[in-house]
């Protein structure tokens, strides 16, 4: 299967892709990426990881030096070169070489470094998940907000190597208040009674693509989905729970701590969703991304 890389505009095969050692995403993981992929044949939701990433860039002070039309030119061209029809496309933009291994800005002079990886996408939607609410903290707003979707994934890593270690497939986090984030790579839902809940961002979560997409087509479907602060307690007794992501869509959850939910199978209402958000998620392809992206490659003649 082709996986290509574009490093710095340069197309090439992802094994021969290199990065100095002295790059500050190496060294320190002082960087930021998206992750996002192509649907009948668009790159999905490209406003919204576009305006993320460079969220996540004010938010680490790191300047992106190329304009939104590069970006798509050089992610559009790469996914070409690669012949995908379904590809998984992850950018990484890293505050460059450093002078020195040294973790003061005054030692990163730039340019930042732009990597863009384009491999087939994995075949996960709806895959069932086990989950496990692990003792890692979800790192503090405070401290490093994970709205910034920065390279420092090792929270993250640790917490989902603790879930792995207890039978489950991906964790569920805590923040330092005792509620419920994220899991590893996946923002949480939970049915309880007639209501779809999900930890707000104030939690101290990723503001997923995804999430946003299904609280806006539950709005549409007249679904009553709540941002409300959850606790444990509240996740391990809710009906029905499922995560949510870029390459997932809907992920049911069958087990929570070991223990099956509605034994071991995904949810009847969760099923439910997850077909009408994806049907969805095709339509929004071709009705609102696909012409936007075509206004955007316009608009660069
Ligand atoms: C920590 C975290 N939360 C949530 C998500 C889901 O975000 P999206 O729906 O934009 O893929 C991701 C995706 O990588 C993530 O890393």
């Amino acid at each position: 299967m082709p996986e290509l890389c574009n490093l710095d505009g340069e197309i090439l095969p992802l094994a021969q892709a290199r990065v100095p050692v002295m790059d500050r995403g190496f060294l320190f993981g002082d960087s930021l990426y998206e992750v996002l992929a192509t649907r009948r044949g668009v790159p999905f939701a490209w406003p919204e990881h576009l305006a993320r990433l460079r969220n996540s860039a004010a938010g680490i002070d790191l300047q992106l030096d190329l304009d939104d039309a590069t970006i798509l030119r050089r992610v559009q061209a790469t996914i070409a070169a690669s012949g995908l029809t379904a590809a998984y496309v992850r950018i990484i933009v890293t505050r460059g070489a450093g002078t020195a291994p040294n973790i003061d800005l005054a030692f990163a002079p730039g340019p930042p470094c732009w990597v863009m990886i384009v491999r087939e996408l994995p075949a996960i939607v709806g895959k069932p998940i086990q989950l496990a609410i692990v003792d890692r903290l979800r790192v503090d707003r405070r401290a490093l907000d994970p709205a910034i979707k920065s390279g420092n994934y090792l929270n993250n890593v640790l917490a989902l190597r603790e879930a792995r270690q207890l039978g489950a497939t991906d964790c569920l986090m805590v923040n330092t208040a005792g509620f419920v984030t994220e899991a590893s790579t996946s923002n949480v839902f939970v049915w309880r009674g007639e209501r779809l809940l999900t930890p707000p961002l104030t939690a101290g979560i990723l503001a997923g693509v995804t999430r946003a997409l299904l609280l806006e087509f539950c709005r549409e479907q007249r679904i009553a989905a709540v941002e409300q602060d959850l606790t444990p307690a509240e996740v391990r007794t809710a009906d029905e729970v499922f995560l949510t992501s870029t390459l997932k869509d809907i992920g049911p959850v069958t087990h929570l701590d070991g223990r099956p939910i509605l034994g071991g199978e995904a949810g009847p209402r969760t099923r439910q969703l997850l077909a009408g958000f994806s049907a969805h998620l095709d339509t929004l392809a071709d009705n609102r991304y696909g012409p936007a992206l075509t206004r955007l490659v316009g608009s660069q003649r």
